[in-house]
């Protein structure tokens, strides 16, 4: 079977990486790809946007499986194109990826089907989330409706900050359409831990917990970015929680698509808080997440491929799915600047010595081809990703790995995993 991967950052670099390994995988495409899916696969200048281009590729070479690994492409109805064309998409549909591509949706989805969440209300016009936001005070959280590059929510401390954020978001427009309807909300305080599914419209497999970091600095300081690491699994929500909250929180979603006649295809991403009150759902995505991927598929001791078939075909409920038992972590190299603005073209080298040790891989996000290896071609360039038997081998394998990469100017958090210490099992 060939195989067409959607995307061109270091989770598309681990879904390669995994795929790559399954005997029923024959080529693999990635669109447009990065200079570590060029080492594996073949990478093909379609833009994860162009679906047409998309399903026309896929249909042109054989595709039998399209993996989506943004949330762009769905939110455009790629999964709905390639349906047309006979073509399986590991990736729900236009309807379904309306929980990540619309806040107010997800909200509304999550109110029906009885998901813990936040208080909220959804706004259309100025005035009255004006009104709402004098009235109810601080803090409080804004949330521009559509996507906006991750760059939609903001967390509010003071009235004031709320009322400019208003005003910048639904009188200025400067998210475009994306603001026009902006869901405000109360704010919740814990930590935050990511919870994915694989989906096959009525059955779902849960994946080990991770926990990301969000921000820039260390001690979670400084703005907000895609993710500077993560690791798993994240003991902060134990185990043995995993299938209720599987229960409250997958569950419920899935077959409130279903009874909309949208089964849910792919990775359903349930963003937690766990809170004094328990664990809340401030978002959902409909994809894996960028770092979380990269650790996941460390972990994943089954085929993928097999595993996204299933779910393509509904039938998930065969399976079952085998996670090794060590610790992953993904330390983040990004270039100097970033989340601003950032010097591209910088020279990559040192991932044999790194790769030397077995527990560690590196993959690579915003890099592409060059003569010799990869350059650097975006914010977040490397995500070196190790294995251990617990948070503190794994950080010590990963680091070590760090210190061996060779690419001037980057920056990394040293402090990726830290987090999680203080939930570890006794012994690791
Ligand atoms: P979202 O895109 O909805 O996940 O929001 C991005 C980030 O904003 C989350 O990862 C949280 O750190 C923060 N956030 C979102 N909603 C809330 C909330 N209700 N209370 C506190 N923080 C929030
Ligand atoms: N790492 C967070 C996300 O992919 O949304």
């Amino acid at each position: 079977m060939n195989v067409l991967i959607v995307g061109s950052g270091g989770r598309e670099h681990a879904l390669t990486w995994k795929l790559s390994q399954s005997p029923l995988v024959d080529r693999i495409f990635i669109a447009p790809g990065n200079g570590g899916t060029a080492t594996i696969g073949e990478n093909v200048p379609v833009k994860d946007d162009d679906v047409r281009g998309l399903v026309e590729f896929a249909r042109k070479n054989g595709v039998g499986l399209v993996v989506a690994g943004p949330e762009l492409p769905l939110t455009l109805g790629l999964s709905n194109a390639l349906s047309d064309a006979g073509i399986p998409c590991f990736g729900p549909t236009e309807y379904c990826a309306r929980l990540e591509g619309s806040k107010a949706f997800a909200k509304e989805v999550m109110l029906e089907s009885g998901v813990p969440t936040a208080h909220f209300a959804v706004f259309r016009d100025y005035a009255k989330a004006r009104d709402f936001v004098e009235e109810k005070g601080a803090p409080i959280v804004l949330k521009a409706d559509g996507l906006a590059a991750g760059k939609g929510v903001a967390v509010c401390r003071t009235k004031e900050q709320a009322l400019f954020e208003l005003e910048q978001t639904m009188a200025h427009k400067r998210f475009g359409a994306a603001g026009e309807t902006v869901v405000v909300e109360e704010m919740l305080a814990g930590e935050e831990v990511s919870f994915l599914a694989f989906c096959d419209g009525e059955n779902y497999a849960l994946m080990p917990t991770c926990q990301d970091h969000k921000a820039v600095g260390e001690g979670d300081s400084g703005p907000n970015t895609g993710g500077m690491g993560a690791f798993s699994p994240a003991h902060i929500l134990p185990e043995s929680e995993w299938p209720e909250m599987g229960e409250k929180v997958i569950a419920p979603v899935l077959r409130h698509m279903r009874a909309k006649g949208h089964p849910f295809v792919g990775v359903l991403y349930a963003g937690l808080i766990m809170t004094p009150e328990g664990p809340m759902v401030l978002e959902y995505n409909v994809r894996f997440g960028d770092p979380e991927c990269q650790p996941l598929m460390m972990r994943l001791d089954s085929d993928l491929a097999e595993i996204m078939l299933a779910c393509c075909r509904g039938d998930l409920g065969g399976l079952s799915i085998r996670w090794k038992p060590e610790t992953a972590i993904c330390v983040v190299l990004s270039a100097e600047g970033y989340p601003g603005p950032c010097t591209t073209g910088m020279a990559l080298s040192g991932f044999a010595q790194a790769e030397q040790d077995p527990a560690v891989k590196v993959f690579q996000a915003g890099t592409k081809p060059a003569p010799g290896g990869s350059v650097s071609s975006g914010g977040r360039v490397l995500g070196v990703t190790a294995l251990g038997r617990g948070l503190t081998e794994a950080r010590s394998h990963a680091y070590a790995a760090v210190d061996k990469v060779r690419f001037e100017k980057s920056y990394c958090r040293r402090d990726i995993g830290e987090k999680g210490l203080k939930w570890e099992p006794r012994g690791n």
